[in-house]
């Protein structure tokens, strides 16, 4: 033990890792609060939900000349975001809480707003500004769970790297709209 100042002895660990085998992948070494997590998470799955059901409304109303490849995009966003939701509940589980899909409160529990928007451009705007809110919380969560839940953080990470990939696709959409007018 005294060769390895800076590691747990594997008996301690394995000690610690019977111990309340039914907190699953929460062992003694989680530093977070994770009542903190949870609710973070759970409003992280909000977001992600109804950015699901905005991209897809938006996929189905998009019309116009240039609407068809716009609206293949917003499917593909709306799918990507399916994907966000799922790899987030299934951290709430890890975590030992239950993933809040219930329809009641989703938009308050959500960071980003449900736009329908009228136009096209209005469609994309709206998609952007909720993009950004996604960017500005998740960044903020990042910085909260820091080194106390690293792999939430790397999730978190990975969801943020490609919210940062929608936003600029539609800030891209965006320009190259404006550009025709
Ligand atoms: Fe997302
Ligand atoms: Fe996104």
């Amino acid at each position: 033990m005294s060769q390895k100042p800076f590691l747990t002895d594997v008996q301690t660990l394995r000690k610690r890792a019977r111990q309340h085998i039914d907190e699953g992948a929460v062992t003694a070494g989680y530093e977070a609060d994770r009542e903190t997590v949870l609710k973070l998470l759970n409003d992280s799955l909000a977001t992600e939900i109804v950015c699901v059901l905005r991209y897809r409304r938006h996929h189905f109303m998009a019309k116009g000349p240039a609407s068809k490849s716009i609206a293949d995009e917003f499917l593909v966003h709306s799918n990507e975001e399916q994907g966000h939701a799922d790899q987030i509940a299934e951290r709430i589980v890890q975590l030992g809480g239950e993933p809040n899909f219930a329809p009641d409160g989703l938009v308050s529990r959500s960071h980003a707003e449900y736009v329908e928007g009228t136009s096209l451009e209005d469609m994309i705007k709206e998609d952007l500004v909720a993009e950004r809110i996604a960017i500005d919380s998740y960044r903020e969560i990042i910085q909260y769970l820091g080194e106390k839940d690293p792999t939430t953080r790397r999730m978190m990470e990975g969801i943020l790297a490609v919210e940062e990939e929608h936003a600029d696709d539609m800030a891209d959409l965006l320009g190259g709209m404006s550009a025709k007018t």
